[in-house]
């Protein structure tokens, strides 16, 4: 039987959100509809995380929940990097998976569900020169900050990432195709945009860079805010510098991950950055746009890592005093370098470790928020809170703010800062700004 619904469970990466929301749209445009909440859907797609912990187990057990306990289960599609990286290894792990399709092939799901409701256990993980992006639908409908993914894949090979293998090598969308998925995302209702990418500053369409892109963008009437995620230092050029500088819609915030404060480790991850280099970045962002809020990523535990190499990630967070950051243990990803490097590290010191640097990020978090305390901001408006008449948005910073407020979702309203926490800030509307 054709399904009619579908449930799609997205984990990891903003590009996953992307890539789900896409397959939606997708699958809308071939006669099925999303599941309501609480409902069992006809198909589930998983859009699986590769990058980190015990992902591919984690998938098949999420698989094995799906089976109910009368024995019925629905069409199930097992999607994203673990798709990627298992291929037809997955229907042998898991009788239950119909379908196997990897993130670059995921224009072909309807084929596949038709396929599959016939009884066939199609996979697709191939990596065509044809893009996807060609095959799939207009945006019709769009949150107020939506994802758009300019650029995908990886070619810098750290020595720890399964991006490069799961994701393929870096491809940059036209100029042509990203301006118009603006336009029509702004159609639907859009008024930020967050560009996407796995270097997304490594974007280019011949002589263009990131920085012509955005300068683009700005010009979009209805749009109000651009963002963009996640950069490479080593792409981190001169003209995306000033276009922080110059760009107003262009919000001061910044995520640039370091991994790690000790030279010593950032050779052995192949990171092709020192600290140095990564902090003269930061100096020259910091001199074309003085505020800017600065975030990162950070692994620890790496092979090798010395308590010396630790503190000295301790010490980088400290100058560079992060509004927030990500931070990670290290995990052996199958086929990669870093998985059979010698003296991995005991999973307590990796515990230890980790809490004292989340430690040292949520005091910088903090001491950033409030940094911000009377600040007079903008606030995009982006859903209801938990309290009547609260809704939540986001500063130029990203810091989420709770507002009351009779604006809507999409709405831009005009606040003052007055209260700071560790994870949000409270504002207090001061007149509203038509959208
Ligand atoms: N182990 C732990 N963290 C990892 N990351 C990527 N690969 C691994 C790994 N094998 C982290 C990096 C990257 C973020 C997306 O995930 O910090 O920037
Ligand atoms: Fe992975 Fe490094 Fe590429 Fe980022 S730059 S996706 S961490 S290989």
């Amino acid at each position: 039987m054709t399904p009619k619904t579908f449930k799609i469970k997205s984990f990891g990466c903003q590009m996953n959100v992307y890539d789900g929301e896409r397959m939606a749209e997708l699958l809308g445009q071939h006669g099925m509809s999303a599941a309501a909440d609480g409902d069992d859907a006809d198909l589930v797609v998983l859009n699986t995380c590769h990058i980190r912990e015990k992902a591919a187990d984690k998938a098949y057990s999420d698989v094995g929940r799906l089976r109910r306990e009368d024995g019925w289960k629905p069409l199930i599609a097992l999607a994203g990097c673990v798709a990627q990286a298992e291929g037809g290894e997955a229907k042998r792990r898991s009788a239950l998976i119909d379908i196997v399709v990897g993130p670059q092939a995921y224009h072909r799901l309807p084929e596949m569900v038709a396929q599959a409701s016939r009884g066939a256990r199609p996979v697709d993980t191939e990596m065509p020169a044809i893009s996807k992006f060609d095959a799939l639908p207009a945006r019709l409908r769009a949150a107020p900050s939506a994802f758009l993914t300019v650029q995908e894949g990886c070619d810098k090979f750290c020595t720890y990432c399964v991006v490069p293998y799961t994701r393929g090598a870096e491809i940059s969308r036209p100029w042509d195709d990203i301006v118009a998925e603006a336009r029509a995302l702004v159609g639907a209702g859009a008024r930020e945009i967050v560009l996407l990418g796995q270097n997304v500053n490594a974007w280019a369409d011949g002589q263009r860079g990131l920085a012509d892109l955005i300068r683009a963008l700005a010009r979009i009437d209805g749009l109000r805010r651009i963002r963009y995620t996640t950069s490479h230092p080593a792409d981190m050029n001169d003209a995306l510098i000033a276009a922080h500088g110059e760009v107003h819609k262009l919000m001061p915030y910044l995520h640039l991950p370091v991994q790690s404060g000790s030279n010593r480790i950032l050779k052995a991850m192949n990171r092709s950055h020192t600290t140095d280099t990564y902090l003269a970045i930061l100096d020259k962002m910091r001199a074309a746009r003085p505020d800017i809020a600065v975030s990162g990523d950070f692994i620890v535990g790496f092979p090798g890592e010395t308590e010396e190499d630790f503190e000295a990630t301790l010490q980088i967070v400290d100058t560079v005093c992060y509004s927030s950051a990500y931070s990670f243990k290290y995990s052996p990803r199958p086929g990669t370098p870093a998985a059979t490097m010698e003296d991995q590290i005991p999973r307590e010191i990796m515990d230890d470790r980790l809490q004292r640097l989340q430690a040292r990020i949520n005091a910088h978090q903090l001491a950033f928020n409030r940094s911000k305390m009377g600040e007079q901001v903008e606030v995009l408006i982006e859903r209801k809170g938990k309290l009547p008449g609260q809704m939540i948005g986001r500063s130029p910073w990203l810091q989420s703010v709770h507002v009351e407020t009779a604006a809507e979702p999409g709405d831009i309203v005009n606040a003052t800062l007055i209260a700071a926490g560790p994870n949000s800030m409270t504002g207090a509307e001061r007149q509203q700004v038509a959208a």
